[in-house]
């Protein structure tokens, strides 16, 4: 018999609401309300690694049931089962993991490089799949491993937790609900430090998509969800700033555009006063707004014709967007849908973060998905069972309280 867990049994993302009216508020809860999801489905994970901690911490709160952990270096996945999951099975061999019948998710959160390879093995073992994002370095890749998943009847979905990080949570609900009709611009602001979190690291202080791929991709996810169907197009660019510790671009802009829709991002990654994120997302019938810290605050406010209501949210980024991504993957089982989750959404805003690096490159404007890896040049993985090459890929023993 399944279990399902409700709101009251998670750490809530959404704590209360203030409305102008009675109508107000219950439209606004109406929109918020989480489902539940099948507590009972076993979850396996490979790459006990700096991300899976979070994950681990977020899903055992939530009740999502973890019975397996495999790393290559097994003490990470002893590590995890002592501090998180202590009946879980610990495994350093992946086809050793695979064969394990009580895991019917797996999921992956080891570095993009070696990740779809993985993907595709899980994928062909039987298991349903959640891949930690990026998801891959080439759309193609992408959509093949989508392919395969229909193929096979098993769903994949992309840990892109940026989605259910409350403050972005809670305007996308708003937005799927129509209350605020639909989107006619979007433009979100961060200044915040990042030079700093990243100046011991070579590998990060160096990259020089830092700020528009390994930090900005989910603002790219989002602007990807909001954006009507159709045609989009990115321009960019990045620069340095006087006073930034770190030899990558810190400063970036990027505008997307689309018909009848228009969205914009600033991010300024080596300010040292006033750390702020913002968003209006703008549709025909209201707004959206929040003002908090980088990775999110306090309170969203939404106005429309019948007045305005104030959220008080967590602005707990990790632990609701880990649980709010494997929740979606648990339901898509559950219910046989395809997750919100699904490759194809989270190949969107892919292919808007690839225009944007392109664009910043070239001084050119970029279609959306014309530039079809991370670094432009040809697929970085040859196939899907080949070795695959990164991108500069920071290697796995990167430690850090980097995004
Ligand atoms: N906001 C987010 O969602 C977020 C935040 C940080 C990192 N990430 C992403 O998560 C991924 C992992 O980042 P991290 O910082 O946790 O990396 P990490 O280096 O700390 O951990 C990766 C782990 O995977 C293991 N591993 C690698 N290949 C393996 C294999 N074939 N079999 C078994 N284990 C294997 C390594 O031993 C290591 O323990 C990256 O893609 C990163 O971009 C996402």
């Amino acid at each position: 018999m399944s279990k399902f867990y409700h709101l009251d049994d998670v750490p809530v993302p959404y704590r209360a609401v203030s409305a102008s009216s009675i109508a107000m508020e219950h439209a606004v809860w109406d929109s918020l309300e989480p489902l539940p999801f099948d507590g009972d489905l076993g979850v396996g994970l490979i790459g006990c690694g700096w991300v899976a901690g979070l994950q681990l911490d977020a899903y055992r709160r939530a009740g999502i049931r973890v019975g397996a952990l495999c790393d290559r270096h097994r003490e990470r996945a002893e590590r995890y089962r002592d501090l998180y999951y202590p009946q879980a099975k610990v495994f350093d061999d992946i086809d050793e993991f695979l064969a394990e019948s009580d895991v019917a998710v797996v999921d992956i959160a080891t570095h993009v490089d070696v990740r779809p390879s993985l993907v595709e093995k899980a994928l062909r073992a039987g298991k349903h799949v959640l891949s930690q994002k990026p998801f891959v370095e080439d759309l193609d890749v992408g959509s093949r491993l989508a392919a395969l998943a229909n193929e096979v009847g098993r769903v994949l979905a992309v840990n892109q937790n940026g989605r259910w990080a409350p403050h972005f949570g809670a305007m996308l609900a708003l937005v799927r609900s129509g209350l605020i009709g639909s989107v006619t611009s979007a433009d979100f602001l961060v200044a915040w430090p990042q030079d700093l979190v990243v100046e011991a690291m070579p590998a990060f202080a160096t990259m020089q998509d830092l700020i528009l791929y390994d930090f900005g991709s989910h603002w790219f996810d989002v602007v990807g969800l909001l954006a009507p169907q159709g045609e989009l197009s990115v321009w960019a660019t990045t620069g340095r700033r006087a006073g930034q510790v770190i030899p990558a671009p810190t400063q970036a802009n990027a505008v997307i555009s689309g018909d009848d829709f228009m969205a914009s991002l600033t991010f300024r990654a080596a300010e040292r006063f006033e750390e702020v994120s913002r968003y209006r997302v703008v549709g025909t019938d209201g707004v959206v707004t929040h003002t908090g810290k980088h990775l999110g605050g306090d309170t969203v406010v939404v106005s429309t014709r019948s007045g305005q209501a104030c959220i008080d949210i967590s602005n707990n980024w990790f632990r609701h967007g880990m649980t709010g991504s494997m929740r979606s993957i648990l339901n898509a089982i559950t219910n046989g849908t395809q997750p919100s989750n699904s490759p194809e959404s989270a190949l969107r805003g892919l292919s808007l973060c690839f225009a944007a690096t392109g664009s910043a490159e070239t001084a050119n404007v970029q279609r959306a998905g014309s530039r079809r890896t991370r670094s432009g040049t040809e697929a970085a993985v040859p196939d899907l069972a080949g070795e695959s090459v990164a991108h500069g890929t920071p290697h796995d023993d990167w430690r850090s309280t980097r995004f």
